[in-house]
């Protein structure tokens, strides 16, 4: 199915169901992306600041961890979006000349495109190959062409953006095209007071507001919706009994939105919520429980200075 029939069935069955939602893969069109970078330097957002603390602070560890005894292996990364945080461990790997292949997969041509122009300026030692695949296609490919040892990196807490158990079925999937030497570096961000959580989704300016109505102007743009921003709301919240970062649009009164692409409408309720996005919260346990359950043994965790957040170091179990 091409990407605009699957986005307007994605929205088709989002806004008929009960209660409504939409996915948040959904977020990042050109605006989506930008006002995500812009929230990477919100003073709330502390999740990108710790791991970068992470890397600068454990880059000899990390690489002791991935080193393949002088071996080439391959640094794969899932969603390298502008690599700013990778691009620590980038650099301390080739300036102490290490053997390794650096492969970003990104569904995305432009960031890619980006991202490779950016490295070969800063880094033209380091050995770069793109592919523009999904995930999965990508890694299986990978795997008839290569046999070296594969690290891969899956940071930034994007793990937390599955819903319900789907985080489960995903690792199960990646780790059937891991082998036994292979390792997975994998980004939590760990529950904390949940005042510091619902700040990092509720920032001051206003930008994670923008960053989910956007949701909406992109169904306007390429679904021909109606949708009038203002009479929705961005609504986050926090259950620290279950770690569940939620997001909604909340309709600020009953209203009717035509989408002419889905030739279909809408009807919204009064203060009827859209679930927008899940943005998981982690103990250690429910770390070590996802990594049981997906075949991975926990080998080593990397933490910043107040706990916030952790890569996980994890080998076949
Ligand atoms: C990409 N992802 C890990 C972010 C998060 O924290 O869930 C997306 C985000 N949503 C609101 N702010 C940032």
């Amino acid at each position: 199915m091409d990407y605009i029939k699957r986005f307007a069935e994605d929205v088709r069955e989002g806004l008929s169901s009960e209660p409504k939602y939409l996915h948040s893969k959904y977020f990042y069109d050109e605006v989506g992306d930008n006002l995500f970078k812009q929230i990477m330097e919100l003073e709330e957002y502390y999740l990108t600041e710790c791991e970068a603390q992470i890397f600068k602070n454990n880059k000899d560890k990390i690489l002791d961890c991935f080193s393949n005894d002088g071996k080439v292996f391959d640094l794969i990364e899932f969603g390298a979006g502008d690599g700013m945080k990778t691009k620590i461990l980038l650099n301390h790997f080739v300036d102490n000349k290490v053997n390794f292949n650096y492969i970003p997969i990104d569904i995305s041509k432009s960031v890619l495109t980006h991202l490779t122009k950016d490295l070969n300026s800063i880094l033209p030692e380091l050995v770069i190959k793109p592919i523009c695949d999904d995930y999965f296609h990508a890694l299986e490919e990978l795997n008839k062409i290569d046999y070296n040892k594969k690290v891969i990196l899956f940071l930034g807490s994007n793990i937390g953006n599955f819903r319900g158990d789907n985080a489960i079925p995903f690792l199960k999937h990646l780790r059937a095209d891991m082998s036994s030497k292979d390792q997975l570096f994998i980004g939590f961000d760990l529950v904390k007071d949940p005042r510091v959580i619902m700040d990092a989704y509720n920032d001051n300016k206003g930008i994670t507001s923008e960053f989910n109505l956007n949701l909406l102007d992109r169904i306007n743009n390429e679904l021909g919706g109606n949708f009038i921003r203002k009479n929705f709301s961005h609504y986050p919240s926090y259950n620290p009994i279950t770690g569940e970062t939620k997001s909604y649009l909340i309709s600020l009164e009953h209203q009717t939105v035509w989408l002419k692409g889905l030739s279909q409408s809408f009807t919204f309720e009064k203060w009827e919520p859209i679930f927008t996005e899940i943005s998981q919260k982690y103990s250690l346990r429910d770390i070590n429980h996802l990594a049981n359950h997906s075949g991975f043994r926990v080998e080593k965790n990397f933490f910043d200075n107040k706990s916030y957040f952790v890569d996980s170091l994890w080998h076949l179990l």
